[in-house]
Order: structure tokens, then C-alpha cells, then sequence
């Protein structure tokens, strides 16, 4: 079985607990919402403003979208997490188009979106398949699109544990950590500042931010960190 195989069945493993136990996220990440609030609450029509969340989950994010108005889309290449998506969109009678997609290889067309979203999702991935995301996000942006994204750092604590599967990604199937944020994932990839200075040199302008917390317990350190991360096309 390849990697990709392995990751999704995972997700599609914690997406079908979720759903059956109704413990899952239903609330939309406090950046996404600055991110949008700043950049878009002021258009003119925002049912004109075309949105893609990449890794849509449990639908949390589409749904604060829907209920601000955009036009929104949601992909995750786990069935699982689009079922729920669809379902506890229904509840709150949002719609958007939710399709089961990779997002290493996307099926819209070029220059559709006004905005690209990632909450954690494109971390979940190798090296060498965040390079083909990034090539489907700068595909299907248009020129002036942007792409805000939240990404693990590698300054984390956890950062280096796990087994190595390229240099800035591991398999944490068996990993314990203190905080146990990314533990059982198979794929989570720590973005480091000059990959993301690469990646963002493809677009017209790009911002990075760079957001460390500091957990201690007594003896114990654990330094959560994560991108804030801004292109434009
Ligand atoms: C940690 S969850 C985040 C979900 C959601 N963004 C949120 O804010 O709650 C990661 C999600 O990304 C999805 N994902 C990871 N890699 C993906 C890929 N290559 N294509 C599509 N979905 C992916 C997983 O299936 C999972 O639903």
C-alpha cells in the first residue's frame, strides 16, 4: 500500500469515530476568520468570491464561509470527512460543493478561485506531494488569488521525531509526545522558513508569520510552533 493510501485511510479511520461519537470540530479556525474578515468581509458581492478550503475535515471551516456568504468549495481526499462535510453543513442549511478529491491533483479549472484555505491539511503530506499542491494552488488561483495557510513549523517540539520519510517529514504512527498534537499521524511535515521562502518566490508577493507558544509544565518545554503563511498570485 503507498503512503498516500496509508494517510487516507487514517483520516478516513478518525473521520468514521468522529461522526459515530459526534466529537468532531465545529468551530472555524480563529486565523482563517481574521484572514477573511481582513481581505474579503468588504466585498462588494461575496457570493462572487469563490472559496477552496484544501483538507475540509469535518466541514467546521465551510460552514462559517457559507454563513458569511461566500461561494464555497471543500475537497478532502478522505470519503469519510466529506460525508461528515456535507452532513453538518445540512444541519445549518449551508450549502457548498464538497467533492472527494486529492489535492495533489485538483479538477477545476485554471484561475477559478479568489482564495485557496488550508487549516492544518497540507501539513499532513510528503515533501514531494506539497510540491504538487502548491502547483494545483497557483494553477487554480487567479492572477491576484490568495492562499492562507496553517502550517507546522520546524521549530516544534516534535519536529525530528518519529521516522524520517524525506528531511522535513516523518511518520508519527508510533509516536508519544508530551503534547501529543500530531501523534499517530502517518505523513506530518514541518515547514522551515527557506522552503516556504521557495515556495512563495513562485508567487507575486508572499508573507510569512511565524507563531511560537510556549507549554511548560514544571520540568517539561514544548515549543508549539506554526506558519502563518500568505501568497498572491
Ligand atoms: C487535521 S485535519 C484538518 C481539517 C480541517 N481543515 C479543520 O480545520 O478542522 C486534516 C485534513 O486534511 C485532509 N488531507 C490531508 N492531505 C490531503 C490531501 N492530499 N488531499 C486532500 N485532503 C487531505 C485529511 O483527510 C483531513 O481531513
Amino acid at each position: 500500500m503507498s503512503l498516500g493510501q496509508i494517510n487516507r485511510e487514517k483520516w478516513d479511520k478518525i473521520f468514521m469515530i468522529s461522526r459515530q461519537s459526534g466529537k468532531y470540530n465545529k468551530y472555524p479556525a480563529e486565523h482563517i476568520v481574521v484572514f477573511m474578515a481582513k481581505n474579503y468581509y468588504k466585498a462588494p458581492s461575496r457570493d462572487k468570491i469563490r472559496v477552496l478550503e484544501i483538507g475540509c475535515g469535518s466541514g467546521c471551516n465551510l460552514r462559517y464561509l457559507c454563513e458569511e456568504g461566500f461561494k464555497v468549495y471543500g475537497i478532502d481526499h478522505s470519503i469519510e470527512a466529506t460525508e461528515l462535510s456535507v452532513e453538518y453543513l445540512k444541519n445549518s442549511d449551508c450549502t457548498a460543493e464538497i467533492s472527494v478529491q486529492c489535492a495533489t491533483s485538483l479538477s477545476y479549472e485554471d484561475n477559478f478561485f479568489n482564495v485557496c484555505l488550508d487549516n492544518n491539511s497540507i501539513h499532513c503530506n510528503t515533501s514531494h506531494d506539497i510540491g504538487s499542491i502548491f502547483n494545483e494552488i497557483l494553477r487554480v488561483l487567479k492572477p491576484g488569488g490568495k492562499f492562507f495557510g496553517i502550517m507546522a513549523s520546524d521549530e516544534c517540539d516534535e519536529f525530528g521525531k518519529g521516522k524520517k520519510i524525506d528531511p522535513l517529514t516523518f511518520d508519527f504512527s508510533q509516536v508519544k509526545t508530551f503534547r501529543g498534537q500530531f501523534d499517530g499521524f502517518p505523513i506530518i511535515h514541518f515547514f522551515s522558513k527557506k522552503e516556504l521562502e521557495e515556495l512563495g518566490s513562485r508567487f507575486s508577493y508572499y508573507q510569512l508569520e511565524h507563531n511560537l507558544y510556549t507549554l511548560e509544565t514544571g520540568s517539561n518545554r514544548s515549543p508549539l510552533c506554526y506558519w502563518f503563511v500568505e501568497f498572491v498570485k
